[in-house]
């Protein structure tokens, strides 16, 4: 039976990290997966994670099962992260999920439980796991335009005209910051008109927020998703923190479906319950529980947030030093849309053969579409990266 199963695509952006590993260069550098690194190329574990997890081993007694949905404290605590004040537990069902990955794709099974004709709106370009998700499940993708590859910026006005083709129970995702690949962002009016053409197109905003917190500031990343949240009356949320709790293995993320009353909240929380229950029962408890004890604890909490405010400026720094570094090699302007993006990416605007030539001579492992992880790089290797983009006649 199972010699009849067809290859599969190796997944581009992980197939890239064993190619890396292998390279056998010294001054080889990853630009690739989407995860912080310090100066020193290691990913920390956060100090009040540490501190959290010795809290849980000192206390925790026992490893039975837990919530079907996640604990409350968990729920609480995110729905107060990502909405402050516009969080409305009477009216939000809330499920923990294994990832933000898991919560992209409760929150699509659930929508399509809702509406069996589901469309899915995803920008152009878009993390592509999402439309692999979306292909798998059989849903329909419809692609917004996003990304102007000329100015690097958002193509605001063609992304208007493209979202406002959606119809009620259809879904836009939309990034809630940071966008990936591009770092290219929304500012809040642009959020506004967003949110105006929801309310005239009647279609369910999917924000996907795996970054809040690394672009530019844990409560202005949130503030587009606040807005939206404030206007539309249905909206689902699905959170990762994965990247802001630096707990990537643990995986952590949660969905919030945002309702206009208790009965239809009651019937989501049911739903979502059921969708765990169906894909893997109950979802992983030990990242959500330091994400409670983080959040949770005054202590705690400021020491995370002033470790994930250096986590944000040492990223910002590298975003200037290299867009002052490339305005010096080339005597222009033009690469100062990295020091505008936000976030941990930045799609460059390199052709394929452009980003071949830069692994092969230089060692520089960036995505195929020219996305780079800023956090890949340190004073000394910024550069480095400058002269081969130079050299790559980017
Ligand atoms: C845009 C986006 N959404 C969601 C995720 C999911 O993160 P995770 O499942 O690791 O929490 C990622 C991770 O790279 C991402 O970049």
């Amino acid at each position: 039976m199972l010699g009849n199963l067809k290859p599969q695509a190796p997944d581009k952006i992980l197939a890239l990290m064993g190619e890396f590993k292998a390279d056998p260069r010294q001054g080889k550098i990853d630009l690739g997966v989407g995860v912080y690194k310090d100066a020193t190329g290691h990913t920390p574990i956060m100090r009040a994670v540490l501190e959290a997890e010795k809290r849980m081993l000192a206390t925790e007694t026992t490893k039975t099962y837990a919530g079907l949905s996640g604990e409350p404290d968990f729920q609480k605590a995110m729905g107060e992260m990502i909405l402050a004040d516009g969080y409305k537990p009477e009216t939000t069902a809330a499920l923990a999920t294994v990832g933000g990955t898991g919560a992209i794709r409760q929150a699509l099974e659930l929508a399509r439980m809702a509406n069996p004709d589901l469309r899915v709106f995803v920008s152009d370009p878009t993390w592509p796991n999402h439309i692999s998700i979306m292909n798998f499940m059989g849903l329909p993708v419809v692609t917004y335009r996003y990304f102007d590859n000329d100015t690097r910026a958002v193509n605001f006005e063609a992304m208007v005209e493209d979202i406002s083709t959606a119809k009620k129970g259809d879904v836009v995702l939309l990034h809630g910051c940071c966008h990936n690949p591009t770092g290219a962002n929304l500012n809040i009016e642009q959020w506004a008109e967003v949110a105006s053409i929801l309310e005239k197109t009647g279609a369910t905003p999917l924000i996907d927020l795996a970054y809040q917190g690394f672009g530019d500031g844990l409560e202005e990343d949130a503030a587009g998703t606040r807005l939206i949240a404030s206007r539309i009356p249905e909206v689902l949320i699905a959170a990762s923190c994965s990247k802001n709790f630096g707990i990537y293995r643990e995986r952590t993320g949660c969905l919030l479906a945002l309702c206009t009353d208790k009965a239809t909240k009651d019937l989501a929380q049911g739903a979502m319950a059921f969708l765990n229950r169906q894909t893997y029962s109950f979802p992983p408890f030990h990242g959500a529980k330091i994400v409670a004890t983080v959040l949770n604890d005054a202590d705690l909490r400021a020491d995370w947030m002033a470790e994930l405010e250096e986590v944000r400026g040492g990223m910002l720094r590298l975003r200037t030093t290299l867009a002052n570094e490339l305005r010096d090699l080339s005597g222009s302007d033009r690469f100062g849309f990295i020091a505008e993006h936000r976030g941990m990416f930045s799609r460059l605007g390199a052709s394929p053969e452009q980003v071949a030539l830069m692994k092969q001579e230089f060692g520089i492992y960036m995505v195929g579409d020219s996305r780079l992880n800023i956090a890949g790089l340190n004073d000394e290797t910024v550069p480095i990266l400058a002269r081969a983009i130079i050299e790559a006649g980017v």
